[in-house]
């Protein structure tokens, strides 16, 4: 396998909240693999340590710091487990396949300390691999997902754990590149989750079965009580395979309990502009709204310090994990109607066929581009990944609006507040033109048929002093 440090998953990095962790990174792999890049996902880090797909690469024989602050919004990072990963542009499968995943554990001293710790405390990163007659893992792309069948635990096929008749701490993490599992225990017990990917819940819920979709972590309590002498199994019912016995083959004293308040959501305002992404199929490949992943192209510009609405969509036959880099996600509403008790605020969200969430996010801290893609790692590979930039806010203030001009869609653009000597237009992203500063512009975008949409922004030339984006529509409601 390719590893982080030598094992898989790679090297465990734990640390306390709010300390500053240097983490270096050697690709030593062969020159076939490539450039690489690293993603704590789940941290909430500054872009140029974040692991970009396409830019602060890792090239062969080369060494790359990445620096997390452990600070989030002027405060301690919320404890949780995340997990760091490969995220290098279009064969991101390729390298999570072969072993390019660890975890990374915050520990928090906000947070409860009654909880199950110590020897008690337990990460499970399960994961699917296909194995040759060699006991090889070749991968062979398949943009609608690659899996195995054979299960792992912490890199260990049919694993056993030796526990003693008391509660737990375990901290699941689906690390398979595209499968879904259906948690259960093989007793009928259920699960009382704690924690979500960014952090504790406000209080614990109690869970039967349990599902979880690549990159998404579940921190739940087990009770062995009772359980002297038993094997108890995590199972999973979409396959029914057993991924792990726990065999309960100690009697233990147990102080620990699960309080019935964990932590509070943090107040991130209410947000002041919505924007829609549809996790779709277009042209034969995945797609957000429509296109394919361009390193070149940004399709947000949210504004720092400022909460927006995000509204996903899923028109397509399959499931997606929605999975947005910088900032954690509250859950505003699912397919209409209240949120799962359980996905109060997260970073990785389950999108069904046919599935609408909404969720809401403040950008603090770091200006620059982030990520935003599903996380079946072969869809984000075959286009279904985009990226926003997150500005300053603006003394650049632009109004769009569109109109037909013998029968060309044409944009009536002005501006104020800008003050250097020329303006660059940008269009869905892409700079169109560099034109005077005179304070307005018309583009004459020609004769296009169906439902459009275009994003406008200006900027001062050449510069990253940029305006407000406005979208201008045509041809009918938006989609
Ligand atoms: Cu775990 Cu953008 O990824
Ligand atoms: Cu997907």
């Amino acid at each position: 396998m390719w590893t982080y440090g030598g094992t898989y998953p790679g090297l465990t990095i734990r640390r306390p909240t709010g300390q500053t962790t240097n983490v270096t990174f050697t690709n030593n792999l062969d020159p076939a693999a490539g450039a690489l890049t690293v993603h704590n996902h789940g941290n909430h880090s500054s872009p140029e340590n974040d692991g970009q797909p396409d830019d602060f690469l890792i090239a062969t024989g080369e060494s790359r710091t990445y620096t997390y602050t452990g600070l989030e919004d002027d405060a301690n990072e919320r404890g949780t487990m995340h997990f760091y990963h490969d995220h290098r542009m279009d064969v991101n499968g390729r390298n999570v396949w072969m072993g390019l995943a660890g975890l990374y554990i915050i520990d928090d001293p906000a947070d409860p300390a009654t909880l199950p710790s110590g020897a008690f405390d337990v990460p499970l990163a399960i994961a699917d691999r296909q194995f040759d007659a060699n006991n090889l893992i070749p991968y062979v792309f398949n943009p609608n997902g690659v899996t195995g069948d054979r299960f792992l635990v912490n890199g260990v096929y049919q694993p056993y754990f030796d526990v003693g008749d008391r509660k737990y701490r375990l901290r699941l993490l689906n690390a398979s590149n595209a499968r879904t599992y259906n948690l259960a225990l093989s007793t009928g017990d259920s699960f009382t989750q704690i924690g979500t990917e960014r952090g504790l819940l406000p209080a614990p819920i109690t869970r039967a079965v349990m599902r979880m979709g690549p990159a998404e972590r579940l921190d739940v309590v087990v009770d062995f009580a009772g359980r002297l002498g038993q094997d108890v199994y995590l199972t999973d019912t979409l396959t029914g395979v057993q991924l792990l016995k726990f065999r309960v083959t100690q009697h233990l004293i147990d102080n620990s309990t699960v309080p019935p308040t964990l932590r509070a959501l943090p107040d991130i305002g209410e947000p002041t502009v919505t924007r829609t992404w549809r996790f779709d199929r277009t042209d034969g490949h995945w797609t957000i709204n429509g296109l394919r992943f361009d390193p070149n192209r940004i399709d947000a510009w949210p504004v720092l310090g400022t909460t927006e609405k995000w509204i996903f969509t899923n028109p397509t036959g399959m499931a997606h994990t929605v999975h947005i880099h910088d900032v954690a996600q509250q859950c505003l509403s699912r397919n209409g109607g209240p949120c799962l008790p359980y996905e109060t605020m997260k970073e990785t969200w389950y999108l069904d066929p046919g599935e609408t969430l909404e969720v809401k996010l403040r950008f603090t801290d770091y200006t620059g581009r982030y990520m935003l893609h599903c996380h079946m790692i072969e869809h984000a590979d075959d286009g279904m990944m985009t990226q926003f930039e997150v500005v300053a806010p603006s003394r650049i203030v632009l109004a769009a609006s569109g109109r037909k001009v013998q029968g060309r869609q044409t944009v009536d653009l002005s501006w104020s507040g800008a003050s250097s000597a020329n303006i660059d237009i940008f269009r869905d992203g892409a700079l169109i033109t560099t034109v005077p500063n005179n304070g307005s512009y018309t583009d004459s975008i020609g004769v296009r048929g169906g439902n459009v949409r275009y994003i406008y922004k200006v900027c001062e030339a050449g510069t990253q002093t940029c305006s407000n984006e406005v979208t201008v529509r045509f041809g009918g409601p938006p989609r």
